[in-house]
């Protein structure tokens, strides 16, 4: 059977592309935040999982104002990188998993969310991103095969919270329920508080952050219960990318652990976090909520 072995969130900011791309990996200002990867890299190389289901927010690449899925999951062999125009490097291509992705389509439509399904769809910063930072060495020859699942962060009205944790929840069911052996890791990125434009611009919510980042954790029903207005008034309007996390979060239904967690901030104009949970055996309740 297929297993959720972790889960892993970090901050997209097109600048961390940049800084890889000119080796400043040990500048002053960017060391805090790549140091947070090297437990990541020990715990990849050690669980090596097989595919990556990554739960991020499409920046107006693949979808743009004119339609606007809430909610989109791949069911590509292959996924393209390119650039939505932020200047950064284009990435090599990333495998996909097809048997599993409508595998999930799937149970998550008889589970009640209405998909779009992508057989075709290019992915940007937020997907590339931490796939390149799980796997800086990897010269493009990508070691997970990727599932990308796309939550609308712009174009207003937005999923609850709530609805994203439940989302989450299908999610890990239905891996759950998928006969193959293999091992999977859920990413979620984005956040943490950040609002690029507006009278708001440049607001940075430590204390907001550091809240999101304890109750992720132990307590994740309660950032499933926040309103988007609460979360948009004290994260910013791109705060809501804490959707992915709680998103991610849901599909973890074993005996969470935080492995390792970094606050760094700011990064560009946000609140910088990376965090990676692993996700125990030890399984709880898999019913629908
Ligand atoms: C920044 C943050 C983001 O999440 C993003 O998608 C683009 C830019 C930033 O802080 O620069
Ligand atoms: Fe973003």
């Amino acid at each position: 059977m297929a297993r959720i072995i972790g889960g892993l969130t970090t901050s997209h900011v097109p600048s961390i592309a940049g800084a890889m791309a000119r080796g400043e990996e040990r500048t002053p200002y960017w060391k805090p935040f790549f140091d947070a990867f090297t437990p990541v890299h020990e715990w990849l190389n050690r669980e090596r999982p097989d595919v990556a289901i990554v739960i991020y927010n499409d920046h107006g690449l693949n979808f743009f104002l004119d339609k606007m899925p809430t909610f989109s999951v791949g069911a590509a062999a292959r996924y393209d990188n390119a650039d939505e125009g932020w200047g950064i490097p284009i990435l090599p291509s990333f495998e996909g998993d097809v048997d599993l992705s409508w595998h999930l389509i799937e149970h998550l439509v008889a589970d009640e969310f209405d998909l779009t399904i992508c057989q075709e769809m290019l992915v940007d910063h937020a997907f590339t991103l931490p796939i390149k930072l799980m796997y800086p060495d990897s010269g493009g020859q990508w070691p997970v095969r990727t599932i990308p699942i796309t939550i609308n962060s712009i174009q207003h009205p937005l999923p609850s919270a709530m609805r994203c944790w439940k989302l989450g929840q299908a999610i890990g069911r239905a891996v759950n329920s998928f006969p193959k052996d293999m091992k999977v890791v859920v990413v979620g990125t984005g956040g943490l508080s950040h609002q690029l434009d507006g009278e708001r611009a440049g607001l940075i919510n430590k204390a907001f952050d550091l809240f999101c980042m304890e109750k992720i954790v132990s307590d994740p029903a309660a950032l499933a219960a926040l309103s988007n207005r609460e979360i948009i008034e004290r994260a910013g309007s791109q705060g809501v990318e804490l959707m992915t996390w709680i998103t991610m979060r849901g599909a973890l239904n074993g005996d969470v652990r935080k492995v390792t967690s970094l606050y760094h901030a700011p990064i560009s104009n946000t609140g910088g976090a990376v965090m990676l949970l692993s996700n125990g055996s030890q399984s709880v309740s898999l019913a629908a909520e």
